[in-house]
């Protein structure tokens, strides 16, 4: 039997390490090194190793997953796990919120947005305060038993905090997923151990925890988000659901930062919108929004109907998944000579857009990605990047696939094509390929580039073939007359095209760099070339020496930039552009300090454990920030400090953030700045900065 004190140091260590859990893996906000807390588990099992009677289920050292089951066993769900309807349009949105207004005879109500989690619903169930039940889905009334699986998901709480207010039986659900850096490691160990790769991360997240063998669930790295509760009974729950997610939150669960509580259409839209831009720079997939009624009374009266609940509605991205045929592999030839491969495919339809064709990346990862000539293949469209083929759909096929293989001549003139070693990209090493010469062009009015908005493609095409641009300055050399002798090109559309172009010589010296295509310069090098030497003339007088000393400036990028401004053809073009007056300077940018919490409301709940409250908030006004009395419309950041007062106030939070103490500190201690230009060559013409 253990002594006291052994008994004392193990309770210790358990809340220790399930503290460091919980900043780790819900608040992404560790406050101790990976060994320290390593370290710590190690004492812990150690000690369990002494004293196996102390050993149970909730005890972190527990999460690493049991031996495999023969096949998992059912759950009944005690409410139904509904599913959701769809609204694919505003119009259908706001159908959804009329019908809503009848059936409450025209009451109001606020809802409460949140993202669309593309993963895998759970059930999890507590009894005093420890997880007893976690389960899948399944068929919405009964789920496959996965408790040992999830378990093993580190952001699931196993034990509540004693002395949190918490009914004693209580469900709640939430969403597992892989985060895309998970899934992409994941893969990444696949494809090196010759393993068929996961599609997606909704089907590698839904395939980790479906796994008979809880130990390999517990290796991939799965997180979730909370997003209801199921049940409750033997204690209260608040009145609304954002209150609830509130309650949550502060009991240890992880709940998405970005829900909001919003009363109108314009609201949810707007949410809807920021979202719809700003998927991609979430760490996970969402395939939209979900709108919810947040009072559970009325939540309650609008009742389901079918298999929906008629009190949220799922208000869907358009989608940017689908499989189809690859009927064959086509070759570009990029500006630098690359032969870039692109997919063929069957037309199918990827949220609304029809797709033809895919970009394949390279040669190496086509071979990676096995895929071949004939395969299903997942393709993938995502904002407006080029669409992509994901991968093939192995157990799709047929036998009759074929590889494919790089031609060994250029499409576009013949000559033989090079890969030099330890390269994954064969190119054309033709300086007067045509194919080259019209990607140079494309590429220098691009977006990104000098932003020569009214000269698309099949114009550049078009002026290369009629002989009129063949390098990249010919463009500013254009006249009127010239564009008429086009066809379809009228008057006022040839005005407009000059006007494009002349705008376009304000560009910065970053874009221009960017633009001239050099090999290697992407834009971020772009910017800190231009940032570095502020001119041209600076940037072709350094030596490949000089380059290299930049830092983030490597060897090869350096040889490729002086390479460039060594070739004579190089520096006529350079010297035409100077003539017609493009701008070739960095405009100088401006440093202004802000004050850390400028333009932030901040509200603080719970005890904060290295400052009073009366300090925090007077530290919250003097870095610039307001402090909010409770969470309302203007809250920006809500600190949950220990044993949070549960905010039943609290009004509405548009992007609301929740942070930890950690974070506040952090937030208030970061040093911020905004950007201004100092100067412009060319008066009335700001230059643009980026
Ligand atoms: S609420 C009755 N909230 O979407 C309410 N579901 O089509 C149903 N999902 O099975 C769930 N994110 O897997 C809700 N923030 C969110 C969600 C979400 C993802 C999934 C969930 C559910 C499916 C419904």
């Amino acid at each position: 039997m253990a002594t006291d004190r052994v008994q004392a140091r193990f309770e210790e260590l358990r809340r220790l390490i399930n503290h460091h859990n919980y900043r780790y893996y819900v608040l992404d906000s560790p406050e101790i090194s990976d060994a320290r807390y390593d370290a710590l588990l190690r004492e812990l099992r150690e000690m369990e190793t002494a004293h196996p009677d102390l050993v149970t289920s909730e005890s972190p050292t527990q999460r690493v997953g049991a031996p495999p089951l023969d096949e998992f066993g059912t759950v009944a769900h005690r409410e139904p796990m509904l599913s959701l309807a769809n609204a694919f349009s505003l119009e259908e949105f706001v159908a959804w919120q009329k019908r809503a207004e009848r059936l409450l005879s025209g009451r109001i109500f606020d809802m409460v947005c949140e993202l669309k989690m593309d993963g895998l619903a759970v059930a999890l169930t507590y009894e005093d305060g420890l997880l007893v039940t976690g389960a899948t889905r399944g068929d919405g009334y009964r789920g496959e038993d996965v408790t040992l699986n999830l378990r093993t998901v580190r952001s699931i709480p196993l034990v509540l905090p004693t002395g949190g207010r918490f009914p004693r039986r209580f469900e709640v659900r939430g969403e597992v997923f892989l985060t895309r850096a998970g899934f992409k490691r994941l893969n990444e160990e696949r494809a090196a151990q010759g393993q068929p790769l996961f599609a997606n991360p909704r089907n590698a997240g839904a395939g980790s925890v479906r796994q008979l063998d809880s130990r390999v669930t517990a290796s991939r790295p799965l997180d979730i988000h909370i997003y209801g509760l199921g049940w409750a009974e033997d204690g209260d729950i608040p009145p609304t659901h954002w209150e609830s997610l509130l309650m949550l939150s502060s009991l240890g669960f992880k709940i998405s930062p970005h829900s909001v509580r919003v009363e109108t259409t314009a609201e949810v839209e707007a949410f809807y919108q920021r979202w719809l831009e700003g998927r991609d720079d979430l760490l996970y997939e969402a395939d939209g929004i979900v709108v919810k009624m947040d009072s559970f009374e009325l939540q309650r009266e609008m009742g389901a109907v079918a298999r929906e609940p008629r009190w949220a509605v799922a208000y869907k991205f358009p989608g940017i998944q689908a499989t189809t045929r690859l009927l064959d592999i086509g070759i570009n030839v990029g500006r630098t000579g690359s032969l870039n491969p692109y997919a063929i495919l069957e037309p199918v339809s990827v949220g609304g857009v029809t797709i033809r064709q895919a970009t394949l990346h390279n040669e190496d990862d086509i071979r990676r990605k096995d895929i071949r000539i004939g395969d299903t293949v997942v393709v993938q469209r995502a904002g407006e990047v080029i669409p992509e083929v994901v991968g093939p759909v192995v157990s799709l096929r047929t036998g009759q696939e074929w590889e494919f293989l790089v031609p060994p001549r250029c499409p576009a003139c013949d000559t033989s094509v090079v890969k030099p070693e330890g390269e994954v990209i064969s190119r054309c090493p033709n300086a007067s390929c045509p194919a080259k010469a019209l990607e140079r062009l494309r590429h220098f009015v691009c977006r990104g580039a000098m932003d020569i908005d009214r000269v698309g493609f099949k114009l550049c095409q078009a002026l290369f073939e009629a002989g009129l641009v063949t390098d990249v300055a010919d463009f500013y050399y254009l006249t009127k007359d010239h564009l008429l002798t086009l066809e379809r090109m009228a008057d006022k559309s040839a005005e407009n095209v000059l006007a494009s172009i002349e705008r376009s010589k304000c560009s910065s010296l970053s874009r221009l760099l960017f633009a001239l295509g050099i090999l290697h310069v992407g834009y971020e090098v772009a910017y800190v070339l231009a940032g570095h030497f502020a001119t041209m003339d600076r940037l072709t007088a350094a030596s490949q020496e000089e380059l290299s000393a930049i830092p983030s400036i490597g060897p090869k990028i350096a040889g490729s930039v002086a390479a460039y401004f060594q070739e004579e053809d190089n520096h006529s073009i350079i010297d035409k552009l100077r003539r017609v007056g493009v701008n070739m300077e960095q405009p100088l940018a401006v440093t202004v300090a802000r004050l850390p919490l400028a333009g932030m409301e901040i509200v603080v709940t719970g005890r904060l454990e290295s400052m009073t409250r009366a300090q925090a908030e007077s530290r919250i006004r003097e870095s610039g920030g307001v402090v909010g009395s409770g969470v309302t419309r203007r809250t920006t950041h809500v600190v949950m400090g220990a044993n949070p007062g549960f905010k039943s106030e609290g009004g509405r939070a548009l992007g609301t953030t929740i942070i930890g103490e950690e974070e506040f500190i952090r937030l208030m201690e970061e040093p911020r700045y905004s950007f201004q230009a100092a100067h412009s060559q060319h008066p009335g013409k700001p230059i643009r900065l980026t």
